[in-house]
């Protein structure tokens, strides 16, 4: 479904060109779920800015169903993007001027212009429902608490029943029940509906509960083989 080859990104950092994912591969399956681990600075956050088609690779491809998204131009890659990825970015990335409800509800709005907003109100109601968000629809996000921000992000995330998840340290920002709350329901998303996910996450217990987990070391990506997980990163 998602394959990714010899991906190559160099970045301008204060006139120096960084090399910042290096011959990265890996393929992504319906209803698997692939953690991403490795050191900050390590490249684990810009993997997923290129996989999304937010940051244009330098060199390689991108293949989700066969079409290379390297190639794309802005207005397909917006489309492919809204056709098949849900995004939960580190930093949440929720417009401050409209409430909870308003923030999921958006995405839709604009994948299809044309439906109702009733049904749109209520499928976003849903998502924030199944976040445990229910009664905090009508709060802007500066009303909300870190956690409860990053939840309405994960609503977004998922209100449009993406193909593929890409979730950017889910848990960082939330208490060890609220986090566990938030993982189950992504774990089900993949066992029910097939949703491919790459998790990138500090938490090795966490990354250990994925089908296969990746290590990411200063821009290079490995399979970490099973008998030695928990003790890299
Ligand atoms: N927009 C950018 N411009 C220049 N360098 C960047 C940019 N974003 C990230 N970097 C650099 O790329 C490297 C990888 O960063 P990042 O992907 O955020 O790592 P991680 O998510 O693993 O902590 C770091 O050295 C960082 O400073
Ligand atoms: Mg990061």
């Amino acid at each position: 479904m998602l394959e990714v080859r010899n991906v190559n990104l160099y970045l301008k950092n204060a006139g120096e060109e960084l090399h910042v994912l290096r011959n990265v591969s890996f393929a992504l399956q319906p209803g698997e779920v692939v953690s991403v681990v490795g050191p900050s600075g390590s490249g684990k956050s810009s993997l997923l800015m290129v996989l999304a088609g937010l940051e244009k690779a330098t060199s390689g491809s991108i293949l989700i169903d066969g079409t290379d998204i390297v190639g794309l131009d802005e207005d397909r890659l917006a489309v492919f993007r809204r056709d098949n990825f849900g995004i939960l970015f580190q930093n949440f990335h929720l417009i401050p001027s409209m409430t909870a409800l308003e923030n999921v509800a958006f995405t839709l709005e604009i994948a299809d212009p044309s439906r109702p907003y009733g049904s749109i109100r209520q499928a976003a109601q849903d998502a924030l429902v199944a976040v445990g968000l229910g009664d905090r629809a009508k709060h802007l996000p500066s009303a909300l608490s870190g956690g409860e921000q990053q939840r309405v992000g994960l609503a977004r995330a998922i209100v449009g029943e993406p193909r593929i998840l890409l979730a950017d340290e889910p848990t960082g920002n939330l208490d060890q029940t609220t986090g566990g709350g938030v993982i189950e329901r992504m774990f089900a998303l993949a066992r029910v509906e097939g949703t491919a996910i790459l998790l990138i996450t500090h938490d090795l217990q966490l990354a250990a509960r994925a089908d296969r987990t990746l290590s990411m070391n200063q821009g290079s990506l490995h399979e970490t083989p099973p008998a030695i997980q928990g003790v890299t990163v």
